[in-house]
């Protein structure tokens, strides 16, 4: 398409405003909003604004024939110790054979937080201050050490956060890792309109575009190529997880074990939830498929239904853990007939440009952010399931400045954790009634990165170190 041809497509579709400032721009300026309104898909919008952003209430969820998802029980709460020991043994021996890559989704913006950079660059640990990046490097590095094959780790990030998130790691030189397995690539990026469906402009000469949303992460494990390297490595089984969460188990061998045994190609973690208002989607199955419900969309008199026992009807909430098959991730990617995920509608304060070129930072929603849930997914696969897992062992993001899921409260979980393993271990620790160790130390996990695997290091010290303030094992 000739520049000419890309502006009257933009007129014919009633976006022409796009190209408002063409006559002041640069040749340059000129050539990165031809490329930015080429990347559009202007059918796309029209059909999103017609379908989210000019329909009141943006949808809504068909509620007909919802019931809780089954899952699988921690052996702690009444699951069965031997199915859980065989879908560890299953998980580590497809470690051992090379099938699993670790997959981190880290194209978010990270605005509640607040942070200027990455969210993987943002330090996480209570006393060595690293990075969630390098956290997770360790957690990556540890499983190809314990199982004898060195883990691809694929990472997405967005166009804004690209090149400082490759340049973090070549700076601190892959933290160990071998730089062959480490691969980024960026998700794709969708136009915010304002509330009238008309496409925003950042600056005179650039759209005001968004990551598309961590449900982004198939399309874009396909077209970077990273589904088919990962199938020239021998790779077909991908462990999913969110930037911004450090206790995260990253390789999980029976969640893992799980999946494969199940022939899962979508599978999930739960966490029981906290209170029945607490702000996470809820695992249920409709027409025979696990899915997801977000609290928004879920009736309030539905979260806090009892079951006769007294808990939680619908106690599932979803932490974003995921395991996820190479070859279902293609499938969805490629889509067709019906299979496309959705795009769910933000409003959200977009810096944009008013009638003379001039910048307007809105102080209240100005538009619609266009996003794909990963969760989206999960009606597409077969067999999918869900097992539990334990909070404190997997699940503490950090998300916001302060308050809830903030760098304090998962610090704070990181050092319950490695409380409760060196107790584990057989060492006294002092702490608060929370379980917060009174001195400040940290266990890199290279260490150790669970319970077991904590206490079979600590065990094969001929001398335990002294708990002490600065303790730091590695
Ligand atoms: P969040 O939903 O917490 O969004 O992302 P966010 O953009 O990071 O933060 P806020 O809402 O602006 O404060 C959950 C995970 O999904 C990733 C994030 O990087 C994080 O790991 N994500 C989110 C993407 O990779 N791409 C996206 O477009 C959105």
């Amino acid at each position: 398409m000739t520049t000419e041809e890309l502006i009257s497509a933009y007129r014919a579709a009633g976006q022409g405003q796009v190209f408002a400032f063409w006559d002041s721009l640069s040749p340059q300026a000129r050539d990165q909003l031809a490329a930015e309104a080429a990347e559009v898909d202007l059918a796309e919008v029209e059909r999103l604004n017609r379908t989210l952003v000019f329909k009141a209430g943006g949808g809504g969820v068909n509620l007909d024939g919802l019931a809780p998802a089954p899952y699988e029980p921690l052996p702690e709460n009444g699951g069965n110790p031997a199915k859980w020991a065989e879908a560890k043994a299953a998980g580590e021996a497809a470690l051992r054979a090379g099938r699993v890559a670790a997959f981190t989704v880290a194209g978010g913006q990270g605005t509640r937080l607040g942070y200027d950079g990455p969210k993987g660059t943002f330090p996480v640990t209570p006393l060595k201050k690293k990075t969630l990046f390098h956290v997770f490097a360790e957690k990556i590095r540890a499983a190809g050490l314990r199982y004898g094959r060195p883990l691809h780790w694929f990472i997405m990030t967005s166009h804004a956060n690209h090149l400082q998130t490759e340049t973090f790691f070549a700076q601190n030189h892959y933290f160990g890792l071998d730089k062959n397995r480490v691969h980024f690539f960026r998700q794709g990026r969708m136009p915010a309109v304002d509330f009238s469906g008309k496409i925003l402009l950042e600056t005179p000469g650039s759209l005001a575009l968004s990551p598309d949303g961590h449900g982004g992460s198939l399309r874009a494990l396909h077209r970077s190529g990273a589904l088919d390297l990962m199938k020239a490595e021998g790779i077909d089984t991908i462990s999913y997880f969110q930037v911004d969460n450090p206790i995260v188990r990253s390789i999980d061998p029976a969640f893992i074990g799980f999946h494969l045994l199940s022939r899962s190609e979508m599978s999930n973690k739960m966490v029981t939830k906290a209170y029945p208002e607490e702000k996470v989607g809820h695992f249920c199955v409709q027409n025979g498929k696990v899915i997801v419900v977000e609290y928004s969309d879920m009736p309030m008199e539905m979260q806090r239904e009892t079951a006769p026992d007294g808990t939680l009807r619908y106690p599932a909430g979803s932490i974003a853990i995921h395991i996820i098959d190479r070859e279902f991730a293609r499938r969805l990617a490629r889509g067709g007939e019906g299979v496309a995920l959705p795009f769910h509608r933000a409003d959200k304060k977009i810096p944009t440009i008013d009638g003379a070129g001039q910048p307007v930072k809105p102080e209240k929603a100005n538009g619609v952010k266009f996003e794909m849930f990963v969760f989206d997914a999960l009606p597409f696969a077969n067999n999918s399931i869900v097992i539990e897992t334990a909070r404190a062992d997997d699940f503490s993001p950090v998300k916001n400045a302060e308050g809830l899921d903030s760098p304090q409260t998962s610090r704070d979980d990181q050092m319950r954790q490695f409380a409760r393993w060196l107790k584990a271990g057989g060492a006294t620790v002092e702490t608060d009634a929370t379980g917060v160790p009174k001195q400040l130390m940290e266990i890199s996990p290279l260490f150790g990165y669970d319970t077991d695997s904590f206490v079979e290091r600590w065990h094969s010290l001929p001398i335990k170190p002294e708990i002490r303030d600065g303790l730091y094992l590695e």
